[in-house]
């Protein structure tokens, strides 16, 4: 079975703002689809779909008829309540809280698109995270300054109505919903927000917003099985990375976003779209053809001279 990981989505900077109606943007939706999706079986999106709320159900609907399954957990943008601005649209929810009851309300209409915000389907896991302000970006930084900055500058503080904007209880609330989701083992995990295993793309490593965009997933992906896969979205640099945790057990980072019309997300680590197609049998047979192997050594079945012929003997039928 294929899946194709996909993120940051920001439909707002991609259709016209005045042509609102639902034939002109099913329009503008199958261009930005051709642009940058690829055919798979499933489609997993890793959240900032739209600020708009119709843009939002609308593309869904549309990306629900392209897959057989589609994979959906929310992002920072598409929780924002703005009652005056240049995001006016959303002025029809007073709190993030009930504009995802209307999205989860919608979204249930949609027989084969699974918008996961704190739980399981089909042993896929999501929800949309949080930045953990015990991080700190930059070491010398105090944590009540960084929450006051983040309250009355950043985007989601001053955009989101969620849980009173109250950030140690939104981390609180996601530390929890993480360590739930991975204690059930989970195959694939979606956030938006990232953990820093995915590591630092090198031009946010000066910025000292990127405080608000991380939190520290080891203990999270210790929980989960080798070769299970952790996607997010929220920073705007393609990443696919492998990371393994204490106890040897390897994961594959992926987050491959849209970003904006301006940006070119494939530009720092030289990745294609095409990066982000994973056949998930492919990799559950790895696993298997190795553990098969392992076993017929183990019981002697399989003769090798040392435990470093039996690693290379796993390691030649790994790359086969
Ligand atoms: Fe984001």
């Amino acid at each position: 079975m294929t899946y194709y990981f996909i993120s940051d989505l920001h439909l707002d900077f991609y259709v016209s703002p005045v042509f609102r109606t639902i034939d002109i943007l099913r329009m503008e939706f199958e261009v930005f689809f051709e642009r940058n999706f690829l055919p798979a079986d499933a489609c997993c999106i890793a959240g900032d779909i739209a600020n708009d709320y119709f843009n939002y159900m609308e593309f869904l609907k549309f990306i629900a008829e392209k897959y057989k399954t589609v994979y959906v957990c929310l992002g920072n943008h598409d929780i924002i309540t703005e009652r005056i601005g240049k995001f006016g649209s959303d002025r029809d929810f007073l709190t993030s809280e009930n504009k995802i009851k209307y999205f989860l309300a919608e979204t249930r209409k949609i027989p084969n698109l699974q918008l996961l915000e704190n739980r399981i389907a089909d042993g896929i896991a999501g929800c949309m995270g949080m930045c953990d302000f015990k991080y700190k970006h930059v070491p010398s930084a105090s944590e009540m300054v960084n929450k006051i900055l983040w309250a009355t500058r950043w985007f989601d503080g001053r955009h989101w109505n969620y849980k009173l904007n109250n950030a140690d209880k939104l981390w609180r609330h996601y530390d929890s919903v993480f360590r739930k989701l991975t204690a059930q083992r989970p195959k694939i995990m979606m956030s938006h927000f990232l953990p820093l295993e995915f590591e630092m793309p090198k031009r946010y490593k000066q910025d000292p917003c990127s405080n608000f965009f991380y939190f520290h997933g080891a203990k999270y992906l210790e929980k989960m099985d080798d070769g299970s896969i952790w996607q997010a979205g929220h920073t705007h640099t393609a990443i696919k990375r492998e990371f393994t945790d204490k106890l040897g057990k390897k994961h594959l980072l992926l987050c491959n976003p849209v970003g904006y019309p301006e940006e070119n997300p494939y530009a720092e680590y030289g990745l294609k779209r095409e990066d982000f197609l994973i056949d998930l049998d492919s990799l559950n047979d790895e696993a298997v053809a190795a553990m098969t192997e392992a076993n017929k050594i183990a019981s002697g079945k399989r003769k090798t001279r040392s435990y470093k012929n039996a690693k290379a003997m796993i390691k030649d039928i790994l790359s086969e």
